[in-house]
């Protein structure tokens, strides 16, 4: 084998490994820009209904952060409808969002995302999309979240 033919084998294995350095740096800052379009959305619900304490517990215009499953969930008692329930997950960058009394809203601390406590819909910042409603059963005076309808 002459000099002249060992090294293109080695020409083109280089070539081969700054494409595959060329894609790894194109995933490297495709990602983010790929995951604020498809918001992070929760992947293990639980099945069963997950108890959040009595009614009582909860006065209205105030909220409260349970576990549900492997994610924290907001109990909000609103004037508007009521105790409601959302994933405490931001569809943005999945920070916890956590309950501001005196705004009566919920706020993901990461990047200022506001949502609307009676529907979870977005008020500003940057997340994508409102945040996901969780079913709510009162029963007997305690309060149900999740489960199915
Ligand atoms: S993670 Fe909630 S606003 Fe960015």
């Amino acid at each position: 084998m002459t000099d002249q033919e060992a090294k293109v084998p080695r020409r083109g294995f280089l070539k081969i490994l700054s494409s595959l350095f060329a894609a790894l740096g194109l995933t490297a800052i495709a990602g983010p820009a790929i995951a604020y379009f498809w918001p992070s959305k929760l992947e293990e619900m639980p099945s069963d209904p997950v108890s959040a304490g009595s009614e009582g517990t909860i006065p209205e215009g105030e909220a409260k952060t349970v576990r549900f499953g492997r994610y924290p969930a907001l109990v909000i008692n609103t004037p508007e409808r009521g105790i409601v329930a959302y994933s405490a997950v931001c569809t943005h960058f999945a920070c916890r969002v956590d309950w501001h009394p005196e705004s009566k809203m919920s706020a993901g601390p990461c990047h200022e995302g506001y949502f609307n406590a009676v529907d979870g819909s977005v008020i500003s910042g940057p997340p994508p999309t409102s945040l996901e409603e969780i079913l709510v059963t009162i029963v007997d005076g305690n309060i149900l979240i999740g489960g199915e309808a």
